[in-house]
């Protein structure tokens, strides 16, 4: 099949879901991802913050060839000892106690609000404390629940009625937080570093406020970190930058390293709630996806990747903080580590296009803000091939703009 085909098959056997680029994968190394043509290209998005270790990783590759001699599935009705090795990893870096284990982002979110839901009213903290603060320009999932704390109409929208119970804060608003957080709220859940509204982060006065707030009217603090924890932005966890901790953290996107995986890390307070049969999933917590985990946690460690991503993430916005000085058409860089945007003045789809046609995968997300996910691998040399290509691709668009050819105007997240 060559990619003509397989666009044509798709488009007739499944759901028009997705907007694809035009890259058919055949497989990756490191930070190169290779097509059915033999093109090669830098990936600078690692399957939206998935592929933190890049692809084909040697240790990786191993645990996947040991594992599936072994087993790949056990329910949870019985063990394996994968979920507890990770769960102490995961514990032992982010402070918090116990661990529950599910498939997704998503399904940590709607973990995370029927822990808390359930936590007020086990607890009778109050007749009606069920409800959930969220941000506006927050993302957290397309289910039910998730969707309900995701701001955006166009996700929302359609699907209306959404869960009651859920309420919106101005972003980094301390006195419209103030404001909205009555008796009545059991939780509020943040993004300490919001990524699919275009990469911006919260205020310390902002997550401060959230926190006196919650420990005040005995609410729980939810710091959703599937986008930005785990490494991502040069600290385990993108809270601790502040000294503040969740009483519930979720977590997803690169912890299995590709292979499904979502957790809900939470206190021994908190833990409680959830009882034989009050929450579960049938997949969650297998022995491969776990045991991928646990040697992320431990690679991470031993090879001591976090200041290496500060270090070339601080080169990255550097070189993106130039292109910005040279482009008027570049309104702002924002991010930390290797979590990366770029606000242009213009929907930035035809700018990924662009740098796909380049051998360069990046993403737009918010319509005008590409976004920079690398895997933690990535090379200085390849980051500084990626802003070579991106500023000759930026000086053709300067100067069609001064020509006047508007820019192609299609924009999509992901
Ligand atoms: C912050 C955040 N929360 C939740 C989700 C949903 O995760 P998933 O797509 O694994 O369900 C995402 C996905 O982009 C995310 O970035």
């Amino acid at each position: 099949m060559n990619l003509k085909q397989i666009v044509e098959a798709e488009s007739k056997f499944l759901t028009a879901n997705y907007k694809k680029y035009p890259l058919f994968v055949e497989k990756g190394r490191k930070c190169l991802v290779y097509d059915y043509a033999g093109k090669r290209y830098v990936d600078l998005l690692a399957g939206i913050a998935v592929n933190a270790l890049g692809h084909n990783h040697p240790r990786i590759a191993n645990i996947f060839r040991k594992q599936i001699k072994k087993s790949v599935h056990v329910c949870n009705l019985f063990y394996h000892p994968y979920q507890a090795l990770l769960a102490e990893k995961l514990l032992e870096i982010s402070g918090l106690q116990k661990a529950f284990f599910c498939n997704s982002g998503t399904e940590a979110v709607e973990a995370a609000f029927k822990l808390a839901r359930g936590y007020a009213y086990k607890n009778q903290l109050g007749e009606g404390k069920h409800e959930i603060l969220t941000l506006d320009n927050a993302f957290h999932g397309r289910t039910y629940g998730a969707l309900s704390a995701t701001a955006s109409d166009k996700y929302r929208k359609p699907y209306e009625p959404l869960v009651p119970g859920f309420r919106f804060v101005r972003f980094n608003d301390v006195e419209d937080l103030q404001r909205n957080f009555t008796d009545r709220v059991c939780a509020i859940i943040i993004e300490p570093l919001q990524g699919e509204g275009g990469i911006h982060a919260c205020s310390e006065a902002f997550l401060q406020a959230a926190r006196k707030l919650c420990d005040q009217q005995r609410a729980l603090l939810i710091f959703d970190e599937i986008q930005c924890g785990i490494g991502r932005t040069g600290r385990y966890f993108y809270y601790e930058k502040f000294g503040i901790r969740p009483d519930i953290l979720t977590l997803a996107k690169p912890l299995g390293l590709g292979i499904p995986l979502g957790a809900l890390l939470t206190t021994d307070t908190v833990a409680p709630t959830f009882g034989p049969g009050d929450h579960g999933t049938t997949f969650g917590g297998g022995p491969l996806a776990c045991r991928l985990g646990f040697e992320f946690v431990k690679i991470l460690q031993e090879e001591e990747m976090l200041e290496t991503i500060r270090e070339k993430g601080d080169y990255f916005k550097n070189k993106l903080l130039g292109l910005k000085d040279k482009y008027a058409f570049v309104a702002d860089v924002r991010g930390e580590g290797l979590m990366l945007g770029m606000q242009l003045d213009f929907p930035a789809r035809d700018i990924v296009n662009r740098c796909l046609e380049a051998g360069f995968i990046i993403n737009v997300t918010s319509d005008t803000v590409l976004r920079f996910l690398p895997p933690y691998i990535i090379t200085k040399k390849e980051i500084s091939r990626f802003i070579k290509a991106l500023d000759k691709i930026f000086s053709q668009v300067a100067q069609e703009r001064k020509e006047g050819t508007p820019p192609a105007p299609e924009a999509v997240s992901h």
